[in-house]
């Protein structure tokens, strides 16, 4: 069983290499996935049975700035991992890392079936990476929200935003539970208290300083990210 695993040198991507087995990581500089060709060639040199797509261009300001990189990425690398995918000899279970900005962030708890409706272009992308997933005539879609269990990286978080959090290793375990389970479809991986993004810095970082939407200028960002799950169990968020 080989797995790959696209942007696993990223905050998930760490944390899923040491869930799967021997996994096949390779990097960004030794995969473009925007690269069809690059793509196509990936897959006829390693038998891959498992994808797990994590891989994208994940920052809302520089999907803002760099569109045409944002889809290249984000939506053209979804599309040349699924052709391959679909081309391959082997069956393929693909798993795609989505987001819980798929939707408006108006009223959160969004279950699997609510309807998104992106606020910024990396929603948007990762919107239609979903529906490149969608050709498959199998797929497991799973949508989630996350950080790296580690320090801080901004003085500042926000008490006015929302979600179910979990750490990135919270994020790995239930994607690698869901793998194993065989789930098809849209999953949300989730956490089971919805808290404000100030108060998951909070748990990493004591001397993180509050601030509000107000302060804070640029592109639209989702305020209620928070999930739920019809389909299956939430997670506790753990204690770094
Ligand atoms: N973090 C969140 O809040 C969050 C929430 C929900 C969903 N997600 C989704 O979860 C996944 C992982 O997120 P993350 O926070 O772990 O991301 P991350 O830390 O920003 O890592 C992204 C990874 O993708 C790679 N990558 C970017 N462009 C690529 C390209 N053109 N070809 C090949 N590899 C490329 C990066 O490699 P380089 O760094 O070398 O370019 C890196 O390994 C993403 O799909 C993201 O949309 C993230």
């Amino acid at each position: 069983m080989a797995t790959l695993i696209t942007g696993g040198s990223g905050a998930l991507g760490t944390e899923l290499k040491k869930k799967f087995k021997d996994p096949i990581a390779p990097t960004h500089k030794e995969l473009e996935i925007a690269d069809k060709k690059a793509v196509d060639e990936f897959f006829k040199k390693n038998d891959i049975d498992i994808v797990i797509h994590a891989g994208a261009l994940t920052g809302i300001r520089p999907c803002e700035e760099n569109k045409q990189l944002a889809w290249d990425t984000n939506v053209g690398g979804t599309r040349n991992l699924v052709e391959a995918s679909i081309s391959s000899k082997r069956p393929v279970q693909f798993i795609y890392v989505s987001t819980a900005c798929v939707f408006d962030g108006h009223s959160g708890m969004y279950k699997e079936s609510s309807i998104p409706y992106p606020e910024n272009f990396y929603a948007l992308t990762k919107l239609l990476g979903e529906h490149e997933v969608n050709k498959l005539p199998e797929y497991l879609i799973i949508r989630t929200n996350f950080v790296a269990k580690k320090k801080w990286p901004y003085p500042k978080a926000f008490t006015d935003r929302f979600g179910t959090y979990l750490f990135a290793d919270g994020v790995a375990e239930g994607i690698s539970d869901v793998q194993k389970a065989n789930l098809h479809g849209f999953v949300h991986i989730v956490g089971d208290k919805k808290m404000s993004i100030f108060e998951l810095a909070k748990m990493t970082t004591s001397d993180v300083q509050p601030m509000t939407i107000k302060e804070y200028n640029g592109p639209k960002l989702t305020m209620d990210m928070s999930l739920d799950t019809e389909r299956w169990k939430k997670y506790h968020i753990s204690d770094p």
